[in-house]
């Protein structure tokens, strides 16, 4: 069995999927459940591309310690010292620099000649490694290139120092004997391969990713790139947890092992879900609702006499549970804390006690307060920045019935301290809602997307919403819980105002990623 080192991009590509923007603190919570989870190397972010990025990937190169953190970069001089300066704390500094080598890309992206472009990747390597000990060097749009091109520069930027090669499927349009020979040319035809690790890097736009991703293991790669749940720019990545399941149940035929604990999959894929507010399919592979649920008669009684009938996944082992029961009204403050830390957080006293008062809140209206309910609270404290200078909601009022014109109430304390209140209709009761919220934050926005989803199942289950709003040009989204759905909308819509008034200034300076 060879082991094959798991690259992980949620924080980069992952966060690259259209409408999702997370902040440093939903950044954080996720790099230590990526360590937890034990990826090889995690992708925090692209440190040149903003000011937020940029303290982003710091703060998780300066805490995470059990995982190389590593950074993308362009191929000019500023991109590798923003990396350095935002990763030279990590345990292990690493550098993700990626420059295009298909003809479509060097001529209308680049407008460099083949010739250009070896130069600059070899000048960059080479600065890169006077920094970095380990340099990754990706050939963008690698499936799409000249093979004999690819491995003339692979050839001089593995001289000039790169330890990793990444070819890339940028597009998502290999497919998996075409990759997997792509990788095989790559190994014989490069003299000075042998002791480089070799890396791919898959899109889903023809929903090959993972098979691909496989493909390239089985002819040489020794690393898999991907995200959790397969997030990613347009069709998303190879999904990490789908590739490591998939080569744990199938070892019979592929005779490789990832480090990953594949039961903290669970986990790690809720959390991201509920961060991005990409929620996964329910027939998602490996991990969606659907996944261990059987329809038919004929199934059910199978599973019933003997499990492996129709299930070759166990729930345990990606660390699916029955939604046990936490506790009630009753649970005292040292049993919390306990669960607390059982369920992955570590929250600091002030949140603890934030998280333990909406705890007591909920058990005043809900009975069982499950796993899944405590998971919505502790995410959404854990990754709230401190209130100060926020829209805080006082109250609200809606009217609503089906004979007169919905209409909300609301007061808000705004940012400078400022009481505020108004009412507005709308053609149904969030409507009317948001109207009036809309009309007593001084932002000028617009709602770009909403959603509400229920935690668990059952009538007093908690309601989570997502929102995105556009703020002067630029996407922010929000969360919000509460038992009642108008209460989680509201929190969500305020929340998303919220996070708008914390990234500002912040902006994103880089273009041409993928
Ligand atoms: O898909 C891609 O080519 C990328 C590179 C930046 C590696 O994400
Ligand atoms: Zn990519």
């Amino acid at each position: 069995m060879s082991r094959i080192n798991i690259f992980d991009t949620t924080l980069r590509d992952g966060e690259q999927s259209p409408g999702v923007n997370l902040n440093q603190l939903e950044k954080l919570e996720i790099a230590r459940q990526l360590e937890r989870f034990g990826v090889t190397r995690m992708e925090a972010g692209f440190p040149a591309s903003s000011k937020g990025d940029f303290l982003a990937v710091k703060a998780i190169a300066d805490t995470i310690k059990d995982t190389s953190v590593t950074g993308l970069a362009r191929t000019v001089k500023s991109d590798v010292d923003a990396a350095w300066d935002a990763l030279k704390g990590a345990a292990e500094p690493s550098l993700h620099l990626f420059l295009a080598t298909s003809p479509i890309h060097m001529t209308h992206k680049l407008k460099k000649t083949p010739e250009q472009v070896i130069e600059t990747a070899v000048e960059m390597v080479s600065y890169a490694r006077r920094k970095f000990p380990i340099v990754q060097w990706s050939a963008e749009d690698a499936s799409r290139s000249d093979w004999s091109f690819l491995a003339q520069i692979i050839e001089k930027v593995i001289d000039a120092g790169a330890t990793v090669i990444n070819l890339p499927d940028t597009v998502g349009y290999t497919t998996p004997a075409e990759y997997g020979a792509l990788f095989r040319y790559v190994k014989e035809n490069v003299p000075n391969i042998d002791g480089i690790s070799l890396s791919c890097h898959c899109h889903n736009d023809l929903g090959m990713a993972v098979a691909n991703s496989i493909a390239a293991v089985e002819n040489g790669a020794t690393q898999v790139e991907g995200t959790i749940n397969g997030i990613g720019e347009r069709a998303g990545n190879a999904a990490l947890e789908e590739v490591a399941v998939a080569l744990k149940i199938r070892s019979d035929v592929y005779p490789y092992y990832t480090d990953l604990k594949l039961n903290e999959i669970k986990r790690t894929s809720d959390l991201v879900a509920k961060l991005t507010g990409m929620y996964v399919q329910a027939n998602k592979a490996v991990i969606g609702r659907n996944a261990f649920a059987h329809e038919s008669g004929i199934h059910q009684d199978g599973v019933l006499k003997h499990a492996e009938t129709y299930e070759i996944i166990t729930p345990e082992m990606v660390g699916v549970q029955s939604n046990t029961l936490f506790m009630g009204k009753h649970s005292g403050r040292h049993a919390f804390k306990d669960k607390v830390e059982a369920m992955g957080y570590q929250l600091t006293d002030e949140k603890l006690k934030a998280a333990f008062e909406a705890f007591k809140k909920l058990t005043d209206y809900k009975k069982e307060v499950t796993d899944d309910d405590l998971f919505t609270i502790l995410t959404e404290i854990q990754t709230e920045h401190a209130s100060i200078g926020k829209y805080k909601l006082n109250m609200f009022q809606v009217q609503y019935g089906s004979a007169n014109i919905p209409t909300a109430t609301v007061s808000l304390t705004t940012p400078d301290g400022r009481e505020v209140e108004t009412a507005c209709t709308g053609q149904g009761s969030v409507e009317a809602l948001y109207n009036t919220l809309d009309a007593l934050v001084s932002e000028n926005l617009k709602l770009v997307d909403y959603q509400i989803n229920s935690v668990g199942g059952g009538k007093d289950a908690l309601a989570e919403s997502h929102v995105q709003i556009e703020v002067d040009g630029e996407t922010v989204n929000g969360r919000g819980s509460a038992q009642d759905v108008l209460e989680a909308s509201a929190n969500a819509f305020l929340n998303a105002v919220n996070r708008y008034i914390v990234q500002q200034g912040t902006q994103r300076t880089a273009d041409g990623m993928k």
